[in-house]
């Protein structure tokens, strides 16, 4: 079990990565605080583990409300005594180009996508801190961050910040034996992908146009992005910290 002993907080694991990663981190052995603003998928994931003999309890939290992020990082120590991880998944993707977005959206995405991994990363890095036995940061990054197109504009601004923030904390951090890293998935079938199909205003047409893009000829499984967080969360990962790892069936390499 490669988590064995570890503490980790996952945000946004109601569903899609989230979840998956919340699967894969109990099976390895981590005690686990959940957040999530979504309360009933959220417990009914933290139930599932427990069901299976896993440690998850689930705590409902608005990642980008500072009070929220201050009293997750306050029940962890409450619940566990101890924190090693933390995994800033949650995120949503507003469908709108430049043109057609208010400023009042794109804060919106910023604060959700971007904020919350400031909020978190500088709180856990505190714990880290006083409790000197450093600590793995995962940020859930996207190959938007490193690609353009029409649609999403603050979407690609919120990964694109996230992307540079990975390195700006690993850099800060590096001297309290704390990683910061990021994972990128590519198109990945979660509930928020069809969401964003949806968007388009047929699902079936917005999901095929989606598959069309993709290099491999299929979309990447939630567990496909969850084995790569867990592996930068883990000890195996010791000598890497600021990377931005791509899991994404090769979309930004063609
Ligand atoms: N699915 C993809 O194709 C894809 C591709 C690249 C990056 N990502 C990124 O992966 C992460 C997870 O995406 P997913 O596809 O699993 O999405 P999802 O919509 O299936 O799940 C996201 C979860 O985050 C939660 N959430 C959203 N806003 C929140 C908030 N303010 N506070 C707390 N929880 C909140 C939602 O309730 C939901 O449970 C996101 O950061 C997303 O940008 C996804």
């Amino acid at each position: 079990m490669k988590l064995q002993g570890k503490t980790a907080i996952i945000t946004g694991a109601a569903k899609g990565i989230g979840a998956a990663t919340a699967r894969l981190f109990a099976f390895e052995g981590a005690r686990l605080l959940l957040l999530d603003k979504d309360e009933a998928n959220g417990a009914a994931v933290a139930a599932s583990i427990a069901e299976r003999g896993g440690k998850a309890v689930f705590r409902r939290c608005d990642v980008g409300c500072e009070a929220d992020v201050r009293a997750a990082l306050d029940t962890v120590v409450d619940v566990y005594g101890d924190l090693d991880i933390v995994v800033n998944n949650a995120g949503w993707q507003l469908n709108k180009s430049l043109l057609e977005t208010t400023a009042e959206e794109f804060n919106a995405v910023l604060n959700t996508n971007l904020t919350s991994m400031f909020l978190f990363t500088k709180g856990a890095a505190e714990l880290f801190i006083a409790r000197k036995k450093g600590g793995a940061i995962v940020n859930v990054c996207s190959t938007f961050a490193v690609v353009g197109s029409p649609g999403y504009a603050a979407y690609h601004a919120s990964k694109g910040g996230v992307a540079s923030f990975t390195r700006a904390a690993a850099i800060s951090l590096m001297p309290h034996n704390i990683r910061v890293n990021a994972v990128g998935p590519g198109t990945t079938d979660t509930p928020g992908l069809h969401d964003g199909a949806r968007d388009t205003g047929d699902e079936d047409q917005g999901m095929k146009s989606f598959l069309a893009l993709q290099p491999l000829g299929r979309f990447g499984k939630p567990e496909e992005i969850a084995s790569v967080i867990a592996f930068l969360a883990g000890d195996e990962a010791g000598f890497v910290t600021g990377a931005l790892w791509m899991a994404d069936g090769g979309y930004t390499i063609v």
